[in-house]
């Protein structure tokens, strides 16, 4: 039951669509004052009156029935008590039928939405700055389904520079070929900062490096073979990781995949008399539009990061024909993004305005952060397997006996640090801290995993009913109830945001709720069979939509701890 709607339906305001109505209805901060509440003010401009007189007014005309028992008018609120039992009812039902699909819906109808994620450097590390990119677009990538979207995952893979060259002259000066096979990225990292300190020495390094990189271009067979070798080692490194993480691409067409796609974007572009010289570059003025101007060719003829990027988004258009297509990637890259965009609607292509930069701030360790030129990155792996055995630590302290710690330990620590990255509204940059994501009464997953373990063991001892009558009510199961029917519109806002991070505190609230609701009502020792019975059911909704939230996530929540 879609509660908005129905009271905007038994709304009448000239001028003002039930829809719109609908979006502007509220739900008060605390529901003394009643379950939802529509702002009037916001129809003052149209209606010529003022809140509190639009209010009453609308208080008059206003047919109470089963499902709206009350309504009332204050300062220009205009507030409904709904039936709660009916409420209740419908709600726990519409859960316990929908099971995993409670939350899911068909909005997006088929629509396709291209999701540009992670996106990883080849033979360079996989650091925690990746961190958020993978799990933020992991997240996007599940939400957008769950609400019916096609979608494409596409790790836009940086394979492409004269980074490659230095690997090949390095890996050929000092490489061993067993070393870096089972080395794996951190070998060739290695070799990478190898090579940067030993070129200060040899300044003609840099020129032999810029030559190998030519070779590849030009199809050489040994730098090519080279250069897929380390691309292989480099993916099947970072596969680790992703399994971990639970996440998954469609494509991985990178950067090298394009650079045979870019001369008609030139070509057009010179059609189009955007292009200009500078400095014996080619680029494309944007200064009309408060940017610096936008470097498609160097002096030498070789193209850029945004050339690359232009020729992979029109691609992606035409494989695709994508209705937005989403670049989750940090916020430095904020320019790169608005000046390519730009480009590309100043060559008319009305698609531009569906290209999407999902920016987020930095991620870094409370210990500092890192450089990849100088070695001391930080892998993301390390973080995640030293979370993995923080958990293990404290799982063993608090429950030894525990089945299974292997398992619940890795659910724990991957879930800490998936959550560490989303809790936050993307945009904020975070310091990661091992004893934070790991409190586990906190605003955490491990929170979140508990409590779910907690209502799971009362399923397990009293059953988990999906048929069941509402008794008399007390407040706390009406506020977890309430919690758990805002689940549809949470997923919405987050894909519509591209926020999963109100996902992330959707199920803390619910838990919260949930650990109120268990301490204030016996649910296994309560006399009355009727009461029990709808408890347990209500615990079951609870643990289904925690799953659910969760799941959009990626995850896991073990079944006891
Ligand atoms: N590989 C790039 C980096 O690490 C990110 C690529 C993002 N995607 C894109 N289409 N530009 O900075």
């Amino acid at each position: 039951m879609d509660y908005k709607q129905y009271i905007a339906e038994k709304l009448h305001i000239d001028g003002v669509s039930a829809g719109e109505i609908a979006e502007t209805i509220a739900l008060p901060p605390n529901s003394e004052m009643g379950d939802f509440a529509l702002p009037c003010f916001k129809f003052a401009k149209v209606l010529r009156k003022s809140p509190v007189m639009i209010a009453e007014e609308l208080k008059n005309s206003f047919k109470t029935d089963e499902v709206i028992g009350e309504v009332s008018a204050v300062n220009g609120y205009l507030n409904f008590k709904i039936n709660k039992v009916d409420f209740v009812q419908a709600t726990l039902n519409l859960i316990l039928k929908e099971k995993a699909n409670y939350g899911s819906s068909n909005e997006g109808n088929g629509k396709t939405v291209c999701i540009d994620y992670s996106s990883i450097n080849i033979a360079k590390p996989f650091h925690i700055g990746h961190l958020s990119t993978t799990v933020l677009g992991g997240a996007l990538y599940r939400i957008l389904s769950f609400l019916g979207y096609k979608t494409v995952g596409i790790n836009h893979l940086g394979d492409y520079g004269t980074q490659f060259g230095k690997l090949i002259s390095a890996y050929k000066r000092w490489g061993v070929k067993e070393e870096i096979e089972k080395g794996g990225i951190r070998a060739l990292n290695e070799l990478y900062v190898r090579f940067h300190q030993e070129a200060e020495e040899h300044p003609d390094y840099e020129d032999e490096a810029r030559a190998y990189f030519k070779k590849i271009e030009q199809g050489d067979e040994e730098c090519q073979a080279l250069f897929k070798w380390f691309k292989e080692l480099t993916l099947k490194d970072v596969q680790k990781i992703y399994d971990m993480l639970d996440i998954r691409f469609d494509s991985y067409a990178g950067e090298s995949f394009f650079s045979d796609k870019m001369q008609p974007i030139v070509e057009e572009l010179k059609e189009k008399g955007l292009l200009q010289e500078s400095r014996g570059a080619q680029v494309v003025d944007l200064e009309p539009y408060g940017m610096t101007p936008c470097m498609i060719l160097k002096s030498d003829g070789s193209s850029l990061y945004a050339t690359r990027d232009m020729a992979a988004a029109t691609y992606r258009k035409k494989e695709y024909d994508f209705y937005k297509c989403l670049y989750v990637v940090a916020y430095q890259q904020n320019l790169h993004f608005k000046q390519f965009f730009k480009v590309l609607e100043l060559m008319g292509k009305d698609w531009a305005k569906d290209l999407v930069h999902v920016a987020y701030g930095m991620v870094s360790l409370e210990e500092g952060t890192m450089s990849t030129r100088k070695g001391n990155v930080v892998f993301l792996e390390d973080v995640i397997n030293k979370c993995i055995e923080k958990a293990y630590a404290i799982i063993d302290e608090k429950n030894p006996d525990l089945e299974n710690k292997a398992d619940v330990a890795k659910k724990v620590g991957v879930g800490a640090v998936i959550f560490g990255a989303l809790y936050n509204s993307k945009i904020k940059d975070i310091v990661f801290s091992y004893d934070k994501v790991l409190t586990f009464d906190g605003e955490t997953s491990v929170y979140v995993q508990y409590t779910c373990a907690r209502a799971n063991s009362v399923l397990i001892k009293g059953g988990a009913p999906e048929t069941f009558e509402v008794p008399e009510l007390t407040d706390s199961e009406i506020e977890l109830t309430k919690a758990l029917a805002n689940f549809p519109q949470t997923v919405k806002d987050a894909a519509e945001k591209y926020e999963p991070s109100y996902i992330a505190r959707f199920a803390v609230d619910v838990a919260q709720k949930f650990n109120k609701f268990y301490i204030d009502c016996k649910i296994l020792s309560v006399e009355n069979e009727k009461t029990k019975n709808f408890r347990l059911a209500l615990t079951n909704a609870t643990c289904q939509t925690l799953q659910n939230a969760f799941g959009l996530l990626g995850i896991g929540i073990p079944e006891k701890m």
